[in-house]
């Protein structure tokens, strides 16, 4: 099929190719002939990958879409489902809408045309970019307020150390000391709020490094009943960005789980590589998602909004500035943190982007 445009003509596989929906042909034995880049997109897998592969490769829960294919072949007739839980082998969730169409090729053979449609993808985008805005938004605030209490910080302690001086009772000291240490408790605070000053270093990393070292920092941390677990995806290639920002970030992140895990349970270290992805509005070719996983107490329900939040924290003696500050760092590389909480069960996501060029 052409469609003429004056002069000019476009083919319908072209069409296929760019349409925003995914497009997948399956055979009558259950295996994978065609997939159009939609369709890769939300797989996270090229064509050539899923091509031939049987849908049980394709989807974990095979069973959903196996029934629905059978019915098309059987009774030739279009199926459709609503709201379709799909779970792919890199264990993440897709909600999508399908419908199974059958069709014939010109030598008589039968095919079923999936069609799926994901429903929270565009609600997903709009979310993102909201919440990369507010977080901008507040760690720009909070550095100029910790600009501003740095200066007159420096001016009190000075003082203090002068009066000190003065001072010849011992009794009056110890009052000076505790401005003294209180005005250093208060200045490694701002210090840690405005954050690294530093240009970033921007060399490729090996993000599988980063979170061995992670790994070991926090094993000595955490003692014998917390085990840390990896599942790394050995395709996934060194990243543009910062190590020691990157670090940071991750071992906030990771510090937090240990934290809740309260010395016994598990946490996952998950790496996949995701294809033509989307960070907020941004698409990439290439994406990083880095996931840490914990089998904690879940994040307290009055809090899973807030947390990226500077000063939020559910711990007596947190500051409540980790998240924030991995989440501005993780924004200095184009990337994203997401978080999902529940009982049981904690995943904060980090995406970052493995390429420079995006398409808009
Ligand atoms: N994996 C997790 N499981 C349960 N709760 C979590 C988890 N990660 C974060 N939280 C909650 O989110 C809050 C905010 O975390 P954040 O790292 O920003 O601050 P903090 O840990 O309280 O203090 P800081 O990191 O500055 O020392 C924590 O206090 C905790 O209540
Ligand atoms: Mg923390």
């Amino acid at each position: 099929m052409t469609v003429d445009q004056g002069h000019a003509s476009i083919d319908a596989v072209t069409i296929l190719e760019h349409m925003g929906t995914a497009v997948l042909v399956f055979d009558d034995q259950y295996r994978l002939k065609s997939i159009n880049q939609a369709g890769e997109a939300m797989l996270a897998h090229s064509a050539r990958y899923l091509s031939g592969r049987d849908l049980a490769q394709v989807f974990v829960n095979a069973e959903l879409v196996r029934f629905s294919l059978n019915s098309t072949l059987e009774n030739e007739q279009t199926v459709s489902q609503h709201g379709c839980l799909l779970q792919l082998p890199d264990a993440s969730d897709l909600r999508v809408n399908c419908t199974f169409t059958p069709i014939r090729d010109s030598a008589g053979e039968t095919f079923v045309l999936l069609e799926m449609r994901q429903i929270d993808h565009h609600l997903r985008i709009e979310q993102e970019e909201g919440l990369i805005m507010q977080q901008q938004a507040t760690h720009e605030l909070l550095r100029g307020l910790a600009h501003e209490i740095k200066n007159p910080l420096g001016g009190l302690r000075g003082a203090a150390q002068l009066l000190e001086r003065q001072i010849g009772e011992a009794g009056l000291r110890e009052y000076t000391q505790i401005i003294i240490s209180e005005a250093d408790r208060l200045q490694s605070l701002m210090d840690r709020m405005l954050g690294p000053n530093n240009l970033p270093k921007i060399e490729p990393v090996n993000i599988h490094e980063v979170l061995e070292h992670v790994r070991d920092l926090v094993r000595v941390e955490a003692g014998e009943a917390l085990h840390v677990y990896q599942d790394y995806d050995p395709s996934l290639p060194d990243i543009q960005a910062d190590r020691d920002l990157l670090l940071q970030a991750i071992l906030n992140i990771v510090r937090n789980a240990v934290q809740a895990l309260e010395g016994r349970g598990e946490i996952i270290l998950r790496t996949r590589v995701r294809r033509h992805f989307n960070i907020g509005s941004n698409k990439y070719r290439l994406v990083a998602r880095i996931q840490i996983i914990d089998n904690g107490p879940g994040i307290p329900e009055e809090l899973r909004k807030q947390i990226f939040y500077p000063m939020i924290t559910g711990r007596s003696e947190g500051t409540g500035l980790g998240l924030s500050i991995a989440q501005a760092l993780i924004n200095r590389h184009r990337g994203l943190i997401e978080c999902e909480s529940q009982l049981g069960k904690t995943v904060f996501t980090l995406l970052l982007p493995l390429d420079e060029k995006h398409e808009s």
